[in-house]
């Protein structure tokens, strides 16, 4: 452990924090007076909090002397906990053994596969306002946002539209669990989630084993690694990546676009007036909505960044929201501006080998949900405040009311 600064009265980007929403004036004066930062943690522990757009780009590109496979990705206190809690997914894998198992799944994930699935991810986002659209009132979180994300990639995975929702639930309890007291009485706690998500999974890839089908479980228990099948605890670990990458992500980006626009009524109008702006909109929306706050590494050996020192062993976590706010990247970086370009977030990470793989599904997502408010639902509001998530991984909203102006369902046209 490295300590060559003291701390900054007032930083705490602890999980308490983030239950209050992004701690946007911490994260400029982590940039402004130390972009490489000693952060603490309980028991004499600590972690370098980067926050600068070059930082978070070099670290991510840097998998020889920035492992994810070391110490696992997220910051808990003790590395056993942070195995424990989510074990050689392709996350915490380092090359070349990342290689081999994220060629297992990219090519259900390209641009040119999602490109396939545009208009039907378009049709259902039509469908989810005609669902709502009559009734004035709605809980946005989960009758909308959630919509699109959770059907799209249960079915690209093969799972039956009864188990939909469940997944939906248990993606909940599994990220809320770790620090939101919203999701710590449920019985059995995270663990008996996991026995629930992998005994799907067997039962699923047992099925598909017997009756191939066009879908990624057919794809999995197809594949091989070094001329070999993967076995159970490989699938589940896919599986539970897939299930809560897919949905926790782009579900909390459609809530933080909706309060973005909400707050930003010119901006809506911009793009009612020019819906050729989308594309740089969804860019727009995933710079400022972040919602992975951050992902960890560890040094493999003595190093620096910024001509700080970081010893071998430490832990670096790279703060996507505050790159994204980086002043030196962006004009205004503070203000939402639907029509920004050029637009170097790092929503998706810093690019490297974990680059998400679900990039160009979350944009096709996004896009089509958003679309479909802002045109259809144009005086959307919100009734209460937005219940955000305790967490310091996702940037998560819990629940929040919204109200519109009744209006009738598209096939009534
Ligand atoms: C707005 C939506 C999303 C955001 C903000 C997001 C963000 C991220 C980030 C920050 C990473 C880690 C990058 C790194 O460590 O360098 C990542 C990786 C990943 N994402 Fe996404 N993601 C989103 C949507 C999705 C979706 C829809 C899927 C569906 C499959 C997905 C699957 C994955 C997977 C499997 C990885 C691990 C890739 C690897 O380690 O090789 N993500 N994502």
């Amino acid at each position: 452990m490295t300590m060559t600064q003291p701390n900054l009265e007032g930083i705490n980007l602890l999980a308490a924090t983030w239950g209050r929403g992004e701690p946007h004036d911490q994260f400029d004066r982590l940039r402004a007076e130390a972009p490489v930062y000693w952060h603490p943690e309980v028991d004499d522990t600590g972690f370098w909090a980067l926050t600068k757009h070059a930082d978070v780009r070099a670290v991510s590109h840097d998998h020889q002397r920035f492992s994810a496979e070391v110490g696992g990705t997220f910051i808990p206190t003790s590395d056993e906990e942070a195995l424990a809690q989510l074990r050689l997914t392709i996350l915490n894998m380092d090359p070349p053994r990342h290689n081999h198992y994220r060629r297992l799944v990219s090519k259900g994930f390209t641009p040119r596969m999602i490109a396939a699935l545009v208009e039907e991810i378009e049709r259902r986002a039509v469908a989810v306002i005609d669902d709502v659209c009559e009734r004035g009132e709605v809980e946005f979180v989960e009758e909308i946002a959630a919509q699109i994300p959770v059907q799209m990639i249960c079915e690209m995975i093969g799972l039956e539209k009864e188990v939909w929702p469940r997944m939906f639930e248990i993606s909940n309890q599994l990220i809320g669990s770790r620090d939101d007291p919203d999701f710590q009485e449920i019985p059995g706690g995270p663990e008996a989630s996991a026995m629930e998500i992998y005994a799907l999974c067997d039962a699923v890839a047992a099925d598909r084993r017997i009756n191939p089908r066009e879908d990624i479980m057919t794809l999995l228990v197809q594949a091989e690694v070094d001329g070999e099948r993967l076995n159970e605890f490989d699938l589940n670990m896919f599986f539970l990546t897939l299930v809560v990458a897919g949905n926790e992500t782009t579900r909390n980006l459609i809530n933080h676009s909706m309060l973005a626009i909400i707050e930003n009524p010119d901006q809506a109008q911009r793009l009612r007036d020019d819906p050729s702006l989308w594309d740089t909109a969804t860019d727009e929306m995933l710079r400022w909505g972040s919602s992975i706050h951050n992902f960890r590494r560890t040094a493999t050996e003595d190093t620096e960044v910024r001509g700080v020192p970081i010893k071998q062993g430490d832990k670096v976590v790279l703060y996507y929201a505050a790159a994204n706010r980086d002043e030196e990247v962006f004009v205004n970086p503070h203000s939402f501006d639907v029509g920004r370009t050029p637009n170097d977030h790092l929503a998706f990470g810093g690019g490297g080998v974990h680059y998400c793989l679900g990039a160009s599904l979350a944009r096709a997502e996004i896009r089509a949900t958003m679309r479909q408010i802002v045109e259809r639902l144009p005086d959307l509001e919100l009734v209460g405040e937005p219940n955000r998530l305790h967490s310091d991984f996702v940037n998560g909203i819990k629940t929040m009311p919204v109200r519109f102006t009744p209006t009738a369902p598209s096939w009534k046209d």
